[in-house]
């Protein structure tokens, strides 16, 4: 028989302080508040630790590249980075390049990117074609990847145009995005994604347009980097100066099939701090306020951090989503809702517009990409806006050298000092595992449980 004395089994306990259940019976809009902000599921898997040699070792990466990257569905782009018909985009993973074409304004395709002749990749840059000609000895393919002109045809007898088409991926689409997979048997992407998509009905992404699109170079494995936006529980040692107005240790933690969720409460504050701070202090730190500046909102009585967020937030989308601003409640204008789609995509739920994709720098396992997107709503009376382009940055570069990217800037700096000198440890220590907390960690544990089974599939 279970006593209040006995100490919770593995998975059990929490921290102190208000849980996100209970933050949301204080919304201001309890009838708006969504279902999937009720929706719960964590269960205890196990505690064993994860090995070293997962972020360090040659021969994992090429384990990953064989059983993960040739297999999976991964994100490749915006369709409407392609918006046009005849515009081609460059998806690199892994040393291996991948042609996405919009081939009509209804159909995507996506080819490996290599000429059947001897190999050259057709097409290395992002841009417009009529036709996909190399540039070698000039083969030439139509948009659909029907082999289209064989230069001095009279010496190539044994080509069978009708076998010489483009070998295909997998493409499929959600949420505005474009999905490829380069396993011919793989299983459709809806399946792969699940119930994720339930979780989005009220916020479609495809309604969206990517604003900002920023690339980091980092020293570090692609894991180490994508697991350090996977739970709210640096935030206290990594971004101290958030922690009058985040709930970071009361964050919830999800997951079910091939995708992962966290939702980190703002506008409350964190149980680490030793006082209470302010309805004002909260709002203050929420919203970025300099210590030398007044506040953007003086909050009167009744009001709080949540509701003023909410209002806010209502106010600024009725431009763009009309009435349905009216319908969210103060959590989803609120919140930090960070999803995770295995092995790579973070999309974020609600009305945050972060979207995140982590992947090994070319073929080398010890440099990785980050890249962050915000996907905007616009106003559907005026044409949608351009998607833009990725601007770039090395691994020496500082996040402020993207501006478009606000506030996060800063907070990415803070990131990016830790994970060079997560990879330098990993590669000094001698324990052979990393050892995760059995709550706040969640998501990584998920991610590598996933990986665990598509390793060990044959
Ligand atoms: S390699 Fe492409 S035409 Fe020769
Ligand atoms: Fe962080």
């Amino acid at each position: 028989m279970t006593t209040l004395s006995e100490p919770p089994s593995p998975g059990e306990a929490r921290s102190p302080g208000i849980s996100y259940q209970q933050l949301l019976d204080t919304d201001s809009r309890p009838e708006n508040v969504p279902v999937v902000l009720r929706w719960q599921s964590y269960h205890f898997t196990d505690d064993t630790d994860i090995p070293v040699s997962r972020y360090t070792s040659r021969e994992f990466h090429e384990l990953e590249k064989d059983k993960v990257w040739n297999r999976a569905w991964q994100m490749a782009c915006r369709s409407d980075d392609i918006a046009e018909v005849g515009d081609t985009l460059n998806y690199d993973i892994c040393g291996q390049s991948i042609l996405v074409v919009r081939v009509s304004e209804s159909e995507i395709k996506a080819y490996f990117n290599a000429c059947l002749h001897r190999g050259r990749q057709l097409r290395e840059h992002d841009g417009n074609a009529t036709e996909l000609r190399c540039p070698f000895h000039g083969f030439c393919w139509n948009l659909n990847g029907s082999l289209k002109q064989v230069p001095c045809e009279w010496d190539f007898p044994h080509i069978d145009p009708d076998t010489w088409s483009l070998p295909e991926l997998k493409v499929g689409t959600w949420g505005g995005f474009v999905f490829v997979n380069m396993d011919p048997n793989c299983e459709s992407l809806e399946a792969f994604l699940g119930n994720l998509p339930s979780h989005f009905e009220k916020w479609p992404l495809e309604n969206r347009y990517k604003s900002v699109h920023v690339a980091r170079v980092f020293p570090a494995n692609w894991k180490v980097v994508q697991e350090a936006f996977m739970e709210a529980f640096h935030v206290v040692a990594t971004h101290p100066q958030l922690l009058a107005g985040i709930g970071d240790a009361n964050s919830q933690y999800d997951f079910e099939g091939n995708f992962s969720r966290a939702i980190t409460p703002n506008g409350t504050p964190s149980p680490h701090l030793s006082y209470t701070p302010s309805e004002q202090e909260m709002f203050d730190a929420v919203s970025d306020r300099r210590l030398d500046q007044p506040s953007f909102i003086v909050l009167t009585d009744g009001m709080t951090a949540r509701s003023v967020t909410g209002n806010g937030g209502r106010i600024n989308l009725r431009k763009t989503i009309g009435d349905e601003a009216d319908k969210l409640s103060d959590a989803e204008l609120s919140e930090s809702i960070y999803y995770t789609l295995f092995p790579n995509f973070h999309p974020w739920g609600a009305y945050n517009r972060i979207t995140y994709r982590f992947r090994p720098y070319g073929d080398n396992h010890e440099m990785s990409i980050m890249e962050c997107m915000f996907l905007e709503p616009f106003d559907p009376s005026k044409p949608k806006p351009p998607s833009v382009p990725i601007h770039w940055l090395g691994p020496d570069d500082d996040w402020t050298e993207a501006p478009e990217l606000g506030m996060l800037a800063r907070v990415f700096n803070q990131d990016s000092f830790n994970l060079p000198r997560v990879q330098v440890g990993l590669r000094s220590m001698r324990k052979p595992g990393v050892t995760l907390a059995n709550y706040q960690e969640t998501k990584l544990r998920h991610f590598h449980n996933l990986l665990n089974e598509w390793i060990a599939r044959p």
